[in-house]
Protein backbone atom coordinates (compact mmCIF):
# COMPACT_ATOMS: atom_id res chain seq x y z
CA UNK A 1 0.00 0.00 0.00
CA UNK A 2 1.40 3.30 -1.02
CA UNK A 3 1.56 6.19 2.06
CA UNK A 4 0.97 9.39 1.21
CA UNK A 5 1.62 12.77 3.03
CA UNK A 6 -1.00 15.71 2.72
CA UNK A 7 -0.08 19.11 2.08
CA UNK A 8 -1.56 21.72 4.74
CA UNK A 9 -3.92 23.02 1.53
CA UNK A 10 -4.68 19.12 0.72
CA UNK A 11 -2.57 17.89 -1.54
CA UNK A 12 -1.18 14.01 -1.51
CA UNK A 13 2.29 13.33 -2.27
CA UNK A 14 2.62 9.40 -2.33
CA UNK A 15 6.00 9.28 -0.09
CA UNK A 16 9.15 7.35 -1.77
CA UNK A 17 9.87 3.98 -2.35
CA UNK A 18 12.90 2.54 -1.45
CA UNK A 19 13.45 1.86 -5.11
CA UNK A 20 13.56 5.74 -5.84
CA UNK A 21 16.08 6.37 -3.87
CA UNK A 22 19.06 5.87 -6.45
CA UNK A 23 17.58 7.81 -9.43
CA UNK A 24 16.80 10.45 -6.79
CA UNK A 25 20.79 10.33 -5.47
CA UNK A 26 21.51 10.72 -9.41
CA UNK A 27 19.41 13.42 -10.22
CA UNK A 28 21.65 15.71 -7.00
CA UNK A 29 24.75 14.21 -8.18
CA UNK A 30 24.19 15.67 -11.87
CA UNK A 31 23.15 18.77 -10.22
CA UNK A 32 25.62 19.06 -8.26
CA UNK A 33 28.48 18.06 -10.68
CA UNK A 34 26.93 21.13 -13.11
CA UNK A 35 27.46 23.62 -9.53
CA UNK A 36 30.54 22.67 -9.18
CA UNK A 37 31.52 23.46 -12.55
CA UNK A 38 29.97 26.69 -12.09
CA UNK A 39 32.47 27.40 -8.72
CA UNK A 40 29.23 26.73 -6.76
CA UNK A 41 29.82 25.73 -2.96
CA UNK A 42 27.42 22.56 -2.12
CA UNK A 43 25.17 22.95 0.74
CA UNK A 44 23.10 20.84 2.45
CA UNK A 45 20.11 22.42 4.96
CA UNK A 46 19.00 19.36 6.89
CA UNK A 47 15.01 20.37 7.75
CA UNK A 48 12.78 21.64 6.02
CA UNK A 49 11.01 23.54 8.52
CA UNK A 50 9.92 27.32 9.71
CA UNK A 51 13.60 28.30 9.74
CA UNK A 52 15.18 25.32 7.52
CA UNK A 53 13.01 26.46 4.76
CA UNK A 54 13.85 30.27 4.33
CA UNK A 55 17.30 29.78 5.17
CA UNK A 56 17.65 27.69 2.24
CA UNK A 57 16.58 29.75 -0.54
CA UNK A 58 18.41 32.61 1.10
CA UNK A 59 21.60 30.56 0.52
CA UNK A 60 21.36 29.55 -2.96
CA UNK A 61 19.91 33.67 -3.27
CA UNK A 62 23.60 34.71 -2.29
CA UNK A 63 25.92 35.92 -5.03
CA UNK A 64 28.90 37.02 -5.42
CA UNK A 65 29.33 41.15 -4.14
CA UNK A 66 31.83 41.90 -6.74
CA UNK A 67 30.24 39.89 -10.23
CA UNK A 68 26.47 39.49 -9.10
CA UNK A 69 27.20 35.71 -9.56
CA UNK A 70 25.65 33.19 -7.70
CA UNK A 71 27.72 31.20 -5.13
CA UNK A 72 25.71 28.26 -3.56
CA UNK A 73 23.97 25.35 -4.75
CA UNK A 74 21.77 24.17 -1.86
CA UNK A 75 20.18 20.94 -1.59
CA UNK A 76 17.02 21.43 0.79
CA UNK A 77 17.37 17.79 2.90
CA UNK A 78 13.71 17.01 4.42
CA UNK A 79 13.08 13.49 5.94
CA UNK A 80 10.07 11.48 4.29
CA UNK A 81 7.55 11.08 7.06
CA UNK A 82 4.16 11.04 6.12
CA UNK A 83 3.57 14.46 7.99
CA UNK A 84 6.55 16.28 6.31
CA UNK A 85 7.28 14.33 2.94
CA UNK A 86 4.92 17.13 1.10
CA UNK A 87 7.56 20.11 1.69
CA UNK A 88 10.10 18.17 -0.94
CA UNK A 89 7.89 18.22 -3.86
CA UNK A 90 6.47 21.86 -2.76
CA UNK A 91 9.89 23.04 -2.65
CA UNK A 92 10.64 21.58 -6.04
CA UNK A 93 7.33 23.07 -7.62
CA UNK A 94 8.81 26.71 -6.75
CA UNK A 95 6.47 27.11 -3.83
CA UNK A 96 6.98 27.76 -0.15
CA UNK A 97 6.41 25.05 2.58
CA UNK A 98 6.15 27.78 5.19
CA UNK A 99 3.12 30.12 4.95
CA UNK A 100 4.31 33.48 5.77
CA UNK A 101 2.93 37.17 5.66
CA UNK A 102 6.31 38.19 4.23
CA UNK A 103 5.75 39.01 0.54
CA UNK A 104 9.50 38.27 -0.04
CA UNK A 105 9.36 34.86 0.74
CA UNK A 106 7.37 32.98 -2.00
CA UNK A 107 9.09 34.89 -4.94
CA UNK A 108 12.66 34.25 -3.77
CA UNK A 109 11.80 30.36 -3.37
CA UNK A 110 10.31 30.71 -6.94
CA UNK A 111 13.29 32.47 -8.26
CA UNK A 112 15.98 30.07 -6.39
CA UNK A 113 14.07 26.95 -7.66
CA UNK A 114 13.03 27.74 -11.19
CA UNK A 115 15.04 30.58 -12.59
CA UNK A 116 18.74 30.41 -10.94
CA UNK A 117 17.99 26.40 -10.26
CA UNK A 118 19.87 27.05 -6.87
CA UNK A 119 17.83 25.14 -4.56
CA UNK A 120 16.11 21.76 -4.56
CA UNK A 121 14.84 19.83 -2.21
CA UNK A 122 15.48 15.99 -1.18
CA UNK A 123 14.25 13.34 0.76
CA UNK A 124 17.75 11.24 0.25
CA UNK A 125 20.25 12.14 3.42
CA UNK A 126 22.95 11.04 1.01
CA UNK A 127 22.91 13.76 -0.79
CA UNK A 128 25.25 15.11 2.62
CA UNK A 129 28.38 13.18 0.92
CA UNK A 130 28.05 15.77 -1.99
CA UNK A 131 27.82 19.09 0.39
CA UNK A 132 31.19 21.39 1.21
CA UNK A 133 28.67 22.61 4.09
CA UNK A 134 25.62 21.25 5.83
CA UNK A 135 23.40 23.45 8.16
CA UNK A 136 21.54 21.82 10.83
CA UNK A 137 17.89 23.27 11.13
CA UNK A 138 15.41 20.08 12.84
CA UNK A 139 13.81 20.69 15.54
CA UNK A 140 15.09 20.41 19.19
CA UNK A 141 11.81 20.37 21.53
CA UNK A 142 11.15 20.65 25.20
CA UNK A 143 8.12 18.36 26.43
CA UNK A 144 6.21 19.49 29.28
CA UNK A 145 4.48 16.86 31.45
CA UNK A 146 2.83 19.09 33.79
CA UNK A 147 0.73 22.21 32.70
CA UNK A 148 2.93 24.82 35.09
CA UNK A 149 5.92 23.04 35.55
CA UNK A 150 8.37 23.38 33.33
CA UNK A 151 10.97 21.47 35.68
CA UNK A 152 9.35 18.39 34.88
CA UNK A 153 9.68 18.22 31.29
CA UNK A 154 12.57 16.67 29.06
CA UNK A 155 14.38 18.02 26.11
CA UNK A 156 13.53 15.84 23.21
CA UNK A 157 17.11 15.07 21.38
CA UNK A 158 16.51 12.05 19.62
CA UNK A 159 15.72 13.95 16.20
CA UNK A 160 18.89 15.90 16.38
CA UNK A 161 21.12 12.99 17.66
CA UNK A 162 19.67 10.86 14.63
CA UNK A 163 20.15 13.63 12.11
CA UNK A 164 23.62 13.90 13.61
CA UNK A 165 24.36 10.27 13.15
CA UNK A 166 23.59 10.25 9.99
CA UNK A 167 25.19 13.18 8.97
CA UNK A 168 28.85 11.98 10.74
CA UNK A 169 28.20 8.84 8.15
CA UNK A 170 28.38 10.17 5.44
CA UNK A 171 29.65 14.07 5.35
CA UNK A 172 33.01 14.64 3.96
CA UNK A 173 35.81 15.32 6.34
CA UNK A 174 36.80 18.79 5.29
CA UNK A 175 32.64 19.38 5.00
CA UNK A 176 31.68 22.46 7.78
CA UNK A 177 28.31 21.58 10.40
CA UNK A 178 26.58 24.41 11.00
CA UNK A 179 24.17 23.38 14.24
CA UNK A 180 20.84 26.68 14.13
CA UNK A 181 18.75 24.59 16.01
CA UNK A 182 18.21 26.16 19.02
CA UNK A 183 19.75 23.53 21.42
CA UNK A 184 20.34 22.69 25.06
CA UNK A 185 23.72 24.34 25.93
CA UNK A 186 26.76 22.10 25.94
CA UNK A 187 25.01 19.93 22.87
CA UNK A 188 27.27 21.13 20.31
CA UNK A 189 30.29 19.72 22.24
CA UNK A 190 28.79 17.27 24.56
CA UNK A 191 26.77 15.41 22.54
CA UNK A 192 27.21 16.61 18.60
CA UNK A 193 30.86 16.65 18.46
CA UNK A 194 30.89 13.32 19.79
CA UNK A 195 28.36 11.77 17.65
CA UNK A 196 30.06 12.73 14.25
CA UNK A 197 33.67 11.93 16.03
CA UNK A 198 32.26 8.31 16.18
CA UNK A 199 31.19 7.96 12.90
CA UNK A 200 34.29 9.62 11.49
CA UNK A 201 36.68 6.92 13.50
CA UNK A 202 33.80 3.74 12.61
CA UNK A 203 34.94 5.33 8.97
CA UNK A 204 38.63 5.58 9.83
CA UNK A 205 38.66 9.22 9.62
CA UNK A 206 41.25 10.69 11.64
CA UNK A 207 40.51 14.31 11.23
CA UNK A 208 37.91 16.06 13.86
CA UNK A 209 34.59 17.28 11.84
CA UNK A 210 34.32 20.72 11.38
CA UNK A 211 31.79 21.54 14.05
CA UNK A 212 30.30 25.14 14.83
CA UNK A 213 26.90 26.67 16.26
CA UNK A 214 25.47 29.89 15.38
CA UNK A 215 21.43 30.14 16.07
CA UNK A 216 18.48 31.35 14.42
CA UNK A 217 16.31 34.29 15.36
CA UNK A 218 13.67 34.70 12.74
CA UNK A 219 10.06 36.07 13.61
CA UNK A 220 7.55 34.96 11.98
CA UNK A 221 5.36 37.95 9.98
CA UNK A 222 6.03 40.71 7.00
CA UNK A 223 10.18 41.02 7.71
CA UNK A 224 10.35 36.93 7.41
CA UNK A 225 13.65 37.09 5.15
CA UNK A 226 14.80 40.05 6.99
CA UNK A 227 14.87 38.70 10.71
CA UNK A 228 17.45 35.77 9.41
CA UNK A 229 19.10 37.60 6.90
CA UNK A 230 19.54 41.34 7.81
CA UNK A 231 19.72 40.52 11.47
CA UNK A 232 22.77 40.32 14.18
CA UNK A 233 24.28 36.46 14.08
CA UNK A 234 26.24 34.98 16.90
CA UNK A 235 28.38 32.70 15.90
CA UNK A 236 31.51 29.97 17.21
CA UNK A 237 33.45 26.79 16.31
CA UNK A 238 34.62 23.56 18.25
CA UNK A 239 38.31 24.15 17.02
CA UNK A 240 39.62 27.33 14.77
CA UNK A 241 39.31 26.08 11.27
CA UNK A 242 35.06 25.23 12.43
CA UNK A 243 35.21 28.68 13.09
CA UNK A 244 37.48 30.02 10.72
CA UNK A 245 34.51 28.67 8.24
CA UNK A 246 31.66 29.53 10.01
CA UNK A 247 32.69 33.24 9.82
CA UNK A 248 33.36 33.08 5.97
CA UNK A 249 30.24 31.23 5.86
CA UNK A 250 28.05 33.79 7.35
CA UNK A 251 29.70 36.80 5.86
CA UNK A 252 28.59 35.49 2.67
CA UNK A 253 25.15 34.38 2.94
CA UNK A 254 24.12 37.45 6.01
CA UNK A 255 24.14 40.77 5.90
CA UNK A 256 27.00 41.25 7.96
CA UNK A 257 28.28 44.54 6.93
CA UNK A 258 25.40 46.06 8.02
CA UNK A 259 24.45 43.49 11.28
CA UNK A 260 27.93 42.49 12.34
CA UNK A 261 28.62 39.14 13.82
CA UNK A 262 29.75 38.68 16.78
CA UNK A 263 32.06 35.49 17.59
CA UNK A 264 32.03 34.17 21.11
CA UNK A 265 35.16 31.38 22.26
CA UNK A 266 33.10 28.67 22.66
CA UNK A 267 29.68 26.91 21.03
CA UNK A 268 28.42 26.62 24.88
CA UNK A 269 28.74 30.53 24.87
CA UNK A 270 26.90 30.68 21.44
CA UNK A 271 23.65 28.37 22.62
CA UNK A 272 23.81 30.19 26.00
CA UNK A 273 23.31 33.50 24.20
CA UNK A 274 20.26 32.24 22.74
CA UNK A 275 18.60 30.28 26.32
CA UNK A 276 19.51 33.96 28.08
CA UNK A 277 18.07 36.11 25.59
CA UNK A 278 14.66 34.21 25.34
CA UNK A 279 15.24 33.41 29.04
CA UNK A 280 15.22 37.24 29.58
CA UNK A 281 12.16 38.11 27.66
CA UNK A 282 10.00 35.61 28.78
CA UNK A 283 10.85 36.92 32.55
CA UNK A 284 9.91 40.40 31.83
CA UNK A 285 6.69 39.34 30.48
CA UNK A 286 6.37 36.77 33.04
CA UNK A 287 7.04 39.31 35.87
CA UNK A 288 4.06 41.65 34.60
CA UNK A 289 1.44 39.31 35.50
CA UNK A 290 1.58 39.77 39.10
CA UNK A 291 1.18 43.59 38.23
CA UNK A 292 -1.55 42.61 36.18
CA UNK A 293 -3.41 41.06 38.81
CA UNK A 294 -2.74 43.66 41.08
CA UNK A 295 -3.96 46.95 38.86
CA UNK A 296 -7.56 44.38 38.14
CA UNK A 297 -7.88 44.45 42.06
CA UNK A 298 -7.19 47.94 42.44
CA UNK A 299 -8.52 50.18 39.41
CA UNK A 300 -5.11 50.14 37.80
CA UNK A 301 -5.33 49.94 33.82
CA UNK A 302 -1.81 48.13 33.27
CA UNK A 303 -1.36 49.50 29.83
CA UNK A 304 -1.36 52.60 30.56
CA UNK A 305 1.04 52.10 33.45
CA UNK A 306 3.40 50.19 30.64
CA UNK A 307 2.75 53.30 28.07
CA UNK A 308 4.21 55.40 30.47
CA UNK A 309 7.50 53.80 31.86
CA UNK A 310 8.18 53.26 28.03
CA UNK A 311 8.56 57.26 28.18
CA UNK A 312 12.42 56.10 30.19
CA UNK A 313 14.71 55.47 27.13
CA UNK A 314 15.96 52.57 29.88
CA UNK A 315 12.56 51.00 30.11
CA UNK A 316 11.70 50.92 26.53
CA UNK A 317 10.91 47.44 26.24
CA UNK A 318 8.95 46.69 28.63
CA UNK A 319 5.80 45.03 27.15
CA UNK A 320 2.38 44.31 28.17
CA UNK A 321 1.38 40.64 28.34
CA UNK A 322 -1.04 39.29 26.13
CA UNK A 323 -3.17 35.76 27.82
CA UNK A 324 0.09 33.71 27.29
CA UNK A 325 3.45 34.43 25.84
CA UNK A 326 3.51 31.80 23.19
CA UNK A 327 5.62 30.94 19.67
CA UNK A 328 7.91 28.38 19.50
CA UNK A 329 11.53 29.75 21.23
CA UNK A 330 10.22 31.86 24.80
CA UNK A 331 7.76 28.95 26.01
CA UNK A 332 11.27 26.38 25.57
CA UNK A 333 14.13 27.65 25.40
CA UNK A 334 14.53 28.45 29.21
CA UNK A 335 13.94 25.04 30.36
CA UNK A 336 16.20 23.72 27.58
CA UNK A 337 18.70 25.73 30.03
CA UNK A 338 17.36 24.46 32.69
CA UNK A 339 17.56 20.74 31.53
CA UNK A 340 21.01 20.73 30.13
CA UNK A 341 22.91 22.07 33.45
CA UNK A 342 21.96 18.72 35.05
CA UNK A 343 21.22 16.44 32.07
CA UNK A 344 24.55 17.79 29.88
CA UNK A 345 26.95 19.63 32.23
CA UNK A 346 26.28 17.09 35.19
CA UNK A 347 24.67 20.15 38.29
CA UNK A 348 22.77 18.65 41.16
CA UNK A 349 21.94 21.79 42.38
CA UNK A 350 19.32 22.76 39.51
CA UNK A 351 16.45 23.61 41.43
CA UNK A 352 18.53 25.99 43.83
CA UNK A 353 20.31 28.09 41.03
CA UNK A 354 17.20 28.40 38.81
CA UNK A 355 14.50 30.20 40.56
CA UNK A 356 13.44 33.48 38.00
CA UNK A 357 13.98 31.56 34.43
CA UNK A 358 11.89 28.80 35.40
CA UNK A 359 8.70 30.37 36.97
CA UNK A 360 8.58 33.11 34.43
CA UNK A 361 7.95 30.23 31.86
CA UNK A 362 5.23 28.64 34.49
CA UNK A 363 3.57 32.30 34.84
CA UNK A 364 3.42 32.82 30.91
CA UNK A 365 2.07 28.96 30.77
CA UNK A 366 -0.80 29.69 32.87
CA UNK A 367 -1.97 33.30 32.37
CA UNK A 368 -4.21 32.37 29.71
CA UNK A 369 -6.47 30.44 31.99
CA UNK A 370 -7.06 33.40 34.13
CA UNK A 371 -8.80 34.89 30.79
CA UNK A 372 -11.14 31.90 31.21
CA UNK A 373 -12.25 33.22 34.86
CA UNK A 374 -12.87 36.75 33.64
CA UNK A 375 -14.84 35.50 30.70
CA UNK A 376 -17.15 33.02 33.69
CA UNK A 377 -17.41 36.36 35.63
CA UNK A 378 -18.50 38.64 32.66
CA UNK A 379 -20.58 36.02 31.63
CA UNK A 380 -22.17 35.91 35.63
CA UNK A 381 -22.18 39.59 35.65
CA UNK A 382 -25.08 39.62 32.95
CA UNK A 383 -26.84 36.40 34.70
CA UNK A 384 -25.20 33.78 32.50
CA UNK A 385 -23.48 30.57 33.01
CA UNK A 386 -20.10 29.82 31.09
CA UNK A 387 -21.34 26.29 30.81
CA UNK A 388 -23.44 26.00 27.71
CA UNK A 389 -22.37 29.36 26.61
CA UNK A 390 -21.39 30.36 23.33
CA UNK A 391 -17.88 31.88 23.16
CA UNK A 392 -16.25 33.33 20.29
CA UNK A 393 -12.21 33.88 20.65
CA UNK A 394 -11.29 36.44 18.47
CA UNK A 395 -7.41 35.84 17.25
CA UNK A 396 -5.94 32.22 17.65
CA UNK A 397 -2.18 33.30 16.67
CA UNK A 398 0.13 33.90 19.10
CA UNK A 399 1.50 37.41 18.41
CA UNK A 400 -0.45 40.12 16.29
CA UNK A 401 -0.76 40.37 12.60
CA UNK A 402 0.67 36.99 12.09
CA UNK A 403 -1.12 33.35 11.25
CA UNK A 404 1.14 31.62 13.79
CA UNK A 405 -0.43 29.66 16.53
CA UNK A 406 2.18 28.07 17.85
CA UNK A 407 2.16 26.96 22.29
CA UNK A 408 -0.89 30.53 21.45
CA UNK A 409 -1.97 31.23 24.76
CA UNK A 410 -5.31 31.31 22.77
CA UNK A 411 -5.37 27.88 22.63
CA UNK A 412 -5.39 27.60 26.29
CA UNK A 413 -7.80 29.43 26.38
CA UNK A 414 -10.40 27.58 24.43
CA UNK A 415 -9.35 24.61 26.09
CA UNK A 416 -9.82 25.58 29.57
CA UNK A 417 -13.34 27.03 28.79
CA UNK A 418 -14.18 24.11 26.59
CA UNK A 419 -13.47 22.49 30.04
CA UNK A 420 -15.96 24.43 31.89
CA UNK A 421 -18.58 23.45 29.01
CA UNK A 422 -18.85 26.54 26.56
CA UNK A 423 -19.31 25.99 23.12
CA UNK A 424 -16.34 27.20 21.86
CA UNK A 425 -15.83 29.10 18.48
CA UNK A 426 -12.76 30.62 16.46
CA UNK A 427 -11.83 34.21 13.92
CA UNK A 428 -8.87 34.81 13.11
CA UNK A 429 -8.30 37.06 9.76
CA UNK A 430 -4.73 35.41 9.50
CA UNK A 431 -5.28 31.52 10.88
CA UNK A 432 -7.01 29.05 7.80
CA UNK A 433 -6.20 25.83 10.26
CA UNK A 434 -5.70 25.71 13.96
CA UNK A 435 -3.78 22.49 13.68
CA UNK A 436 -3.51 22.32 17.14
CA UNK A 437 -7.45 21.63 17.91
CA UNK A 438 -7.98 20.48 14.17
CA UNK A 439 -5.95 18.12 14.40
CA UNK A 440 -4.92 17.32 18.30
CA UNK A 441 -4.72 13.72 18.08
CA UNK A 442 -0.82 14.14 16.01
CA UNK A 443 -0.06 18.14 16.23
CA UNK A 444 2.22 19.14 17.25
CA UNK A 445 3.40 15.27 17.89
CA UNK A 446 1.24 12.70 19.06
CA UNK A 447 1.32 12.94 22.99
CA UNK A 448 1.92 16.37 22.70
CA UNK A 449 -1.46 18.55 22.43
CA UNK A 450 -2.16 20.68 25.35
CA UNK A 451 -5.20 18.76 25.09
CA UNK A 452 -4.12 16.33 27.92
CA UNK A 453 -4.07 18.86 30.50
CA UNK A 454 -7.97 19.23 30.08
CA UNK A 455 -11.15 17.04 30.14
CA UNK A 456 -13.43 17.10 27.59
CA UNK A 457 -11.61 18.13 24.39
CA UNK A 458 -12.33 15.88 21.95
CA UNK A 459 -14.78 17.92 19.96
CA UNK A 460 -12.28 20.98 19.39
CA UNK A 461 -10.87 18.38 16.64
CA UNK A 462 -14.23 20.01 14.68
CA UNK A 463 -13.61 23.86 15.43
CA UNK A 464 -13.00 25.82 11.90
CA UNK A 465 -11.48 29.01 11.91
CA UNK A 466 -13.86 32.09 10.56
CA UNK A 467 -13.06 34.67 8.61
CA UNK A 468 -16.29 36.64 8.59
CA UNK A 469 -16.54 38.06 11.95
CA UNK A 470 -19.91 39.83 11.65
CA UNK A 471 -21.29 36.20 11.01
CA UNK A 472 -18.92 34.43 13.82
CA UNK A 473 -20.51 36.77 16.38
CA UNK A 474 -24.16 35.56 15.69
CA UNK A 475 -26.20 34.63 18.95
CA UNK A 476 -22.69 34.66 20.78
CA UNK A 477 -23.24 35.39 24.79
CA UNK A 478 -19.19 36.06 25.34
CA UNK A 479 -16.53 37.39 22.33
CA UNK A 480 -12.81 37.34 23.59
CA UNK A 481 -10.84 39.28 21.84
CA UNK A 482 -7.14 37.30 22.32
CA UNK A 483 -4.94 39.08 19.91
CA UNK A 484 -4.16 42.61 18.77
CA UNK A 485 -4.93 41.99 15.00
CA UNK A 486 -5.01 44.56 13.08
CA UNK A 487 -8.81 44.04 11.88
CA UNK A 488 -9.92 44.05 15.71
CA UNK A 489 -8.50 47.51 17.30
CA UNK A 490 -10.98 49.88 15.85
CA UNK A 491 -13.74 47.63 16.33
CA UNK A 492 -17.22 50.00 16.89
CA UNK A 493 -19.54 48.45 19.76
CA UNK A 494 -22.57 49.49 17.97
CA UNK A 495 -21.19 47.17 15.42
CA UNK A 496 -20.62 43.99 17.63
CA UNK A 497 -23.69 44.60 19.47
CA UNK A 498 -25.85 44.33 16.29
CA UNK A 499 -24.02 41.72 14.66
CA UNK A 500 -24.13 39.87 18.19
CA UNK A 501 -28.01 40.54 18.26
CA UNK A 502 -27.70 41.72 22.02
CA UNK A 503 -25.94 42.45 24.79
CA UNK A 504 -22.54 40.39 25.09
CA UNK A 505 -19.88 39.55 27.49
CA UNK A 506 -16.37 41.17 26.14
CA UNK A 507 -13.15 39.95 27.51
CA UNK A 508 -10.12 41.85 26.31
CA UNK A 509 -7.29 40.18 26.75
CA UNK A 510 -4.38 42.57 25.24
CA UNK A 511 -5.34 46.28 25.76
CA UNK A 512 -7.26 46.49 22.69
CA UNK A 513 -10.26 48.45 23.77
CA UNK A 514 -10.04 51.92 24.05
CA UNK A 515 -11.89 53.57 26.97
CA UNK A 516 -14.37 55.29 25.53
CA UNK A 517 -15.21 51.96 23.44
CA UNK A 518 -15.32 50.26 27.45
CA UNK A 519 -17.71 52.96 27.93
CA UNK A 520 -19.73 52.49 25.26
CA UNK A 521 -20.48 48.35 25.54
CA UNK A 522 -21.55 49.36 29.10
CA UNK A 523 -24.29 52.02 27.42
CA UNK A 524 -25.63 49.01 25.38
CA UNK A 525 -25.79 46.52 28.50
CA UNK A 526 -22.57 44.50 27.73
CA UNK A 527 -20.43 43.30 30.38
CA UNK A 528 -16.33 43.99 30.01
CA UNK A 529 -13.35 42.53 32.12
CA UNK A 530 -9.71 42.71 30.88
CA UNK A 531 -6.39 41.53 31.52
CA UNK A 532 -4.25 43.88 33.44
CA UNK A 533 -7.22 47.08 33.39
CA UNK A 534 -9.12 47.43 36.92
CA UNK A 535 -10.50 51.26 35.69
CA UNK A 536 -13.04 49.32 34.02
CA UNK A 537 -14.91 48.66 37.06
CA UNK A 538 -14.77 52.62 37.50
CA UNK A 539 -15.57 52.93 33.94
CA UNK A 540 -19.10 50.48 34.41
CA UNK A 541 -19.81 52.79 37.87
CA UNK A 542 -19.76 56.03 35.92
CA UNK A 543 -22.14 54.31 33.29
CA UNK A 544 -24.24 52.69 35.40
CA UNK A 545 -24.63 55.36 38.30
CA UNK A 546 -27.48 57.98 37.53
CA UNK A 547 -25.87 60.71 39.60
CA UNK A 548 -22.57 60.53 37.22
CA UNK A 549 -24.36 60.06 33.85
CA UNK A 550 -26.71 62.96 32.74
CA UNK A 551 -28.42 60.61 30.08
CA UNK A 552 -30.33 58.07 31.37
CA UNK A 553 -28.72 54.28 30.49
CA UNK A 554 -29.28 53.54 27.11
CA UNK A 555 -31.54 50.51 26.54
CA UNK A 556 -30.54 48.16 23.68
CA UNK A 557 -33.29 47.52 21.85
CA UNK A 558 -32.73 45.47 18.83
N1 LIG B 1 10.37 28.89 14.10
C1 LIG B 1 10.86 29.91 14.76
O1 LIG B 1 10.21 30.94 14.89
C2 LIG B 1 12.27 29.82 15.34
C3 LIG B 1 12.93 31.00 15.74
C4 LIG B 1 14.22 30.93 16.21
C5 LIG B 1 14.83 29.68 16.33
N2 LIG B 1 14.17 28.55 15.95
C6 LIG B 1 14.85 27.28 16.10
O2 LIG B 1 15.13 26.70 14.84
C7 LIG B 1 15.06 25.28 14.94
C8 LIG B 1 14.16 24.73 13.87
O3 LIG B 1 12.86 25.24 14.11
P1 LIG B 1 11.68 25.14 13.07
O4 LIG B 1 10.63 26.06 13.55
O5 LIG B 1 12.21 25.30 11.68
O6 LIG B 1 11.22 23.60 13.27
P2 LIG B 1 10.24 22.74 12.38
O7 LIG B 1 9.71 21.65 13.23
O8 LIG B 1 9.33 23.63 11.62
O9 LIG B 1 11.21 22.10 11.28
C9 LIG B 1 12.09 21.07 11.50
C10 LIG B 1 12.09 20.22 10.24
O10 LIG B 1 13.16 19.29 10.31
C11 LIG B 1 12.71 18.06 9.77
N3 LIG B 1 13.60 16.99 10.19
C12 LIG B 1 13.73 16.43 11.40
N4 LIG B 1 14.68 15.48 11.38
C13 LIG B 1 15.17 15.45 10.11
C14 LIG B 1 16.18 14.69 9.45
N5 LIG B 1 16.87 13.72 10.06
N6 LIG B 1 16.41 14.92 8.15
C15 LIG B 1 15.75 15.88 7.49
N7 LIG B 1 14.77 16.62 8.05
C16 LIG B 1 14.49 16.42 9.36
C17 LIG B 1 11.28 17.97 10.30
O11 LIG B 1 10.52 17.02 9.59
C18 LIG B 1 10.81 19.40 10.08
O12 LIG B 1 10.29 19.60 8.79
C19 LIG B 1 14.58 24.98 16.36
O13 LIG B 1 15.68 24.68 17.16
C20 LIG B 1 13.98 26.27 16.81
O14 LIG B 1 14.06 26.41 18.21
C21 LIG B 1 12.90 28.60 15.45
Amino acid sequence: MPEYSTSPSGEQFCLPDKDDYAAEYKRLQELVAVARQDGKEVVVVMGLGFVGAVMAAIIADTVDKHNGHSTKFVIGCQRPSTRSYWKTPLLNSGHSPVKSEDPEVEPMIARCVLEKKTLTATYNPECLALADCVVVDVQCDYSKQDLGMMKTGETEMAALEATLKTMGERIQPQCLVLIETTVAPGTTEFVALPILRKAFRARGIQSEPLLAHSFERVMPGREYVKSIRDFWRVCSGCNAEAKRRVVNFLNEVINVEQFPLTVMDRPIESETTKIVENSYRATILAFLNEWSIFSERNGVDLTKVVKAIKMRPTHSNIIFPGPGIGGYCLPKDGGLGYWAYSHLLGFEDGDSVFKISTVAIDVNDTRALHVAELTRDALRNMGRYIAGARVLLAGASYREDVGDTRYSGSELVVRKLTEMGAEMSVHDPYVDHWYELENQDSYPAPGHSWSKFFRNQQDLSGIRVQKDLASALRGAEALVLAVRHAPYLHLKPDDIVRWVGGPVALVDCFGILQDDEIRRYFELGCEVKALGRGHIQRIKEEVRSPKETSEPETALRI
